[in-house]
């Protein structure tokens, strides 16, 4: 099989800009409504497929997730994806909105649990018992940045749901591998589909991990992962899986799709942001805000080590940040 080394979202050395450019809008958002009432969130400029026949969620803000910067609009959003099963570019958005289809959309949760669970996407909503809105920081490992008013319910909810047992010490996640629904799968057979995504229990535990099944207010858009996608804030993106299928509680820990890719050696299992750890073909020390443009210096954790440095203490044997 031809393994492609290099992912073509990668960006080439010396695109990168090496001085750190401040931010000077520090208007703290402090919800989507707010970010709206204060004009910071652009309307859906085009985008009508995209927006076709997602569903208004109902959920509560949760204050304790603040932004530094302004929400990135929703259009973009929607726009500009890493999505490989559409293809390895970044304007998948109109192939997703036509072709993947989020319900019915069976969930598998098995592996090393007391209570294993096959189930629609809607019913496990129903059974987390209430959805809430955070505002992310979303940082990829090609440099740019977005941030997003997410809409679901932490890992955890879903972990309490099956009892793992005390020999589970990874959750491996998988995305559907249809290539009916998705071309990028039939016609890019050098990848190893499905795409796979593995966190250890601690992480699964930690409470920013989260479930997305809604952004915007509304049900999350095709191209960002619907009907359920993973985010972990702290982690370079490719880390967040979309569209999953299959939740499973192992012993051994997953090797992902990207690490496959690489053989570990440019995107490893652990993969958090550390601005102090560059890339093997371009320095991690800013990153782009998608929208404005501006270039802001990156941030260990991706500014939320306080809530998770200490998963990490006494690792320092591994390459926590590739
Ligand atoms: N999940 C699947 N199934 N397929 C992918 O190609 N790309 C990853 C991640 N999850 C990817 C995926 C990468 S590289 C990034 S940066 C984020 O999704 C992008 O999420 P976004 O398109 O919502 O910004």
């Amino acid at each position: 099989m031809l393994i492609k080394s290099i992912p073509n979202w990668a960006i080439k050395e010396g695109q990168e800009t090496p001085e750190a450019i401040y931010l000077n809008r520090r208007s703290l958002i402090k919800g989507f409504a707010g970010a709206l009432a204060v004009g910071s969130v652009g309307g859906n400029i085009g985008g009508a497929l995209a927006q076709a026949g997602r569903a208004p969620m109902d959920f509560t803000h949760n204050d304790a997730f603040v932004l530094d910067r302004e929400l990135t609009p929703e259009d973009v959003n929607i726009r500009y994806n890493n999505f490989y099963e559409f293809g390895s570019h970044k304007r998948i958005s109109d192939n997703a909105e036509r072709n993947l289809k989020p319900r019915p959309w069976q969930i598998e949760i098995d592996g090393l649990v007391n209570k294993p669970l096959t189930l629609d996407v809607d019913e496990l909503i129903g059974r987390v018992g209430g959805l809430e809105e955070r505002l992310y920081r979303h940082r990829c490992v090609e440099a740019w940045s977005m941030t997003v008013p997410w809409i679901g319910f932490p890992v955890q909810k879903l972990v309490d749901l099956v009892d793992p047992l005390g020999s589970a010490k990874y959750l491996r996640m998988e995305t559907f591998n249809d290539g009916e629904m998705a071309d990028g799968i039939g016609s890019q057979p050098w990848y190893p589909w499905p795409y796979v995504e593995g966190i250890t229990m601690a992480e699964a535990s930690n409470d920013l991990a989260f479930l997305v099944v809604g952004a915007y207010g509304k049900q999350v858009a095709n191209s960002m992962g619907a009907p359920i996608r993973l985010h972990l804030p702290w982690k370079y993106g490719f880390k967040s899986i979309k569209s999953i299928v299959k939740f499973s509680f192992v012993e051994e820990r997953p090797v992902s799709y990207w690490e496959e890719i690489s053989k570990g050696r440019e995107y490893g299992f652990w993969a958090n942001v550390n601005p102090e750890v560059p890339h093997k073909r371009w320095s991690q020390a800013n990153e782009t805000v998608l929208h404005t443009q501006e270039r802001v210096p990156t941030l260990l954790y991706n500014g939320y080590g306080e809530q998770v440095a200490h998963l990490y203490a006494g690792m320092e044997d591994q390459d926590l940040f590739v």
